[in-house]
């Protein structure tokens, strides 16, 4: 694996929680830079949170790590926006087993798509095998406790879109 290179981080982080944070930091110690890159779809979006609102997230939680962490945002096919940034490996978190069928298929799909395009599975953390974007949105919205589940700014904006 050479270092000096970029690998892209593609999601929804809808919001970005502790086991995203996690799965970028493992990343750092493979990768010289990480490109952590919002996927937007205009027409069909019903994220919580808008486009704006979770870059600046992203952003807060990476501030100090010497611009190795870059937030963006893609439009179209991720294959198409990798090549545009010269990435050629694609990194991928697997939590639990009901992932591997999903991940599988997108990655194939990619590499047929793109063969020169890798993607690379990242184990997350045992204290984040748990966490999802979509849970952490539920329990919130049902008035649980997500605190040491996400970042202190984005447990911050959760409490202020559920007006807690
Ligand atoms: O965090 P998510 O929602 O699991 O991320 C899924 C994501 C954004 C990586 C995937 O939907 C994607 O790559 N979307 C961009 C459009 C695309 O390239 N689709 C074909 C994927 S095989």
């Amino acid at each position: 694996m050479a270092l000096n290179n970029v690998a892209i981080y593609p999601g929804s982080f809808d919001p970005i929680t502790n086991g995203h944070v996690d799965l970028v930091k493992r990343t750092l110690r493979v990768f010289d830079k990480v490109i952590i890159a919002i996927a937007t779809n205009p027409g069909k979006d019903n994220s919580l949170f808008s486009l704006d609102e979770r870059l600046q997230m992203v952003r807060e939680v990476f501030k100090g790590h010497d611009g190795r962490v870059q937030a963006d945002s893609f439009e179209g096919l991720l294959v198409d926006y990798a090549e545009g940034r010269r990435a050629t490996v694609i990194i991928r978190g697997l939590r639990a087993v009901s992932d591997f069928e999903y991940e599988f298929q997108m990655a194939m799909m990619n590499h047929r798509l793109k063969p020169k395009l890798e993607t690379l599975f990242m184990m997350t953390g045992e204290s984040e095998f748990y966490i999802s974007s979509r849970l952490v949105k539920e329990v919130v919205s049902l008035g649980g406790n997500v605190s040491g589940l996400v970042p202190d700014n984005v447990l911050k904006k959760l409490d202020q879109k559920f007006k807690r």
